[in-house]
């Protein structure tokens, strides 16, 4: 028989939305009695995401605010948690990843010493600064937290290197391949916005960026790059889901607007955006999700960063790290677009993040936890 656990699922970005949402169906299906929490620290994006899986929020903290720094969002995350704890106590706190929203939930679980669990847990790029502050967000929450869900053996390795105990850690795989299994079984029809993306007999190039290492001049480079693939054939177009970050968003219009195939969208529906990866010939992304999702759409993806703590794509040959050095991006891009082996290479790998039963696994491990 199981014991009936207050889970408080702590969410506000959209890969948290994401990602969590899976683990939520999973415990409810299970009987657990759920609060979610949104931090708000993603508003119109998250707030998509949730329309999308069926979620509502029971609190709503609303910290976001334009062009938000490290300071302010930690800030009025942490504060504003405070009289959630004052009006309720939980069995247990689920963070998922390495925002500053999984990094204050976690906090708040110490502060108040509610058992903490990370989904997502142990990734690492041994970098401090690279991704940031995403990298010191995931190792402190592994720092405070009482229950580790690496997705895969090296992050388990990881924890253990850190001084996790072994028993305190469970392999679960990614709930991102969860969430993207039960999104392919959605029905739906694209929104018109991306019909030019998606008819036509063109080659599609998706490209995402958003990370905050690459604001300014790594961005101009990549953004030079992109114009010059697309204008190496004619039959090529870019769709660019522009991330709402002014500082994403100026240098994208800067550089990037009134090309005729190219198109700009505002951050598109988690089902518009599978369609367009399904459609897709090649994507260019700095994104985790993106990383981990492409291989089971059998789609190569150039990996817009320095470092990756998701190593094990590179390794399967799914994912390929090319920074933001303009020559090397254009270089690898059209040796896929023209090399069909270079592109064989690519795709058609087992994806190593996960089988789409990830969440099941986390539960069992937390009711395991409780036993
Ligand atoms: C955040 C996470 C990052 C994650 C990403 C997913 C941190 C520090 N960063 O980065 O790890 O990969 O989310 O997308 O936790 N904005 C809107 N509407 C929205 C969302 C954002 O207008 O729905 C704009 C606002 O001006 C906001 C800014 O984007 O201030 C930055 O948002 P923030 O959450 O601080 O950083 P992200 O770059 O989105
Ligand atoms: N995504 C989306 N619409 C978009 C761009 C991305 O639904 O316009 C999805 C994508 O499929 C993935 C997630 O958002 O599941 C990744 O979020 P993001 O890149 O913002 O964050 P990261 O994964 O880098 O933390």
């Amino acid at each position: 028989m199981i014991v009936v656990k207050k889970l408080l699922f702590v969410l506000g970005t959209r890969p948290e939305v994401i990602k969590m949402a899976p683990v939520i169906r999973a415990a409810r299906a299970a009987g657990h009695a759920t609060t979610l929490l949104h931090t708000g620290q993603h508003r119109e994006m998250a707030e998509d995401m949730l329309a999308v899986f069926g979620l509502r929020p029971d609190i709503d903290l609303a910290v976001m605010e334009p062009n938000q720094s490290l300071f302010t969002v930690s800030a009025r995350i942490l504060e504003r948690f405070a009289p959630v704890f004052e009006r309720d106590r939980f069995d247990m706190i689920l963070v998922q990843g390495d925002t500053t929203t999984a990094f204050m939930g976690a906090l708040a679980g110490y502060y108040t010493k509610t058992p903490v669990a990370h989904i997502e847990a142990g990734l690492r790029t041994n970098d401090k600064f690279s991704p940031y502050p995403e990298e010191m967000n995931r190792r402190l929450v592994g720092s405070l937290c009482d229950l580790h869900f690496p997705p895969t053996e090296r992050a388990r390795k990881n924890l253990l290197a850190m001084g996790v105990a072994a028993k305190n850690i469970h392999v679960t795989g990614n709930t991102v391949i969860d969430a993207l299994f039960w999104a392919l079984e959605m029905p739906h029809e694209p929104s018109p916005e991306i019909w030019p993306a998606l008819g036509g007999n063109h080659r599609l190039i998706l490209v995402t960026t958003h990370r905050r290492e690459s604001f300014g001049e790594p961005h101009r480079r990549v953004f030079r790059a992109l114009r010059e693939i697309v204008d190496s054939a004619p039959d090529l177009k870019l769709l660019l889901p522009v991330h709402p970050n002014p500082n994403v968003r100026n240098e994208v219009a800067s550089m990037l607007d009134h090309h005729p195939r190219i198109l700009l969208t505002t951050p598109l529906g988690y089902l518009d955006f599978l369609h367009a990866m399904k459609r897709a010939t090649l994507i260019l992304s700095d994104s985790g999700g993106v990383q981990e999702e492409a291989p089971s759409l059998k789609k190569p993806v150039l990996v817009l960063r320095e470092t990756t703590e998701r190593p094990e794509g590179v390794e399967s040959g799914a994912l390929k790290l090319v920074g933001t050095d303009p020559e090397l991006i254009y270089n690898e891009a059209i040796r896929l677009l023209t090399d069909p082996a270079a592109y064989a290479a690519m795709t058609g790998k087992e994806n190593p993040y996960g089988d789409g039963q990830a969440s099941q696994r986390i539960l069992r491990s937390i009711e395991l936890f409780f036993a």
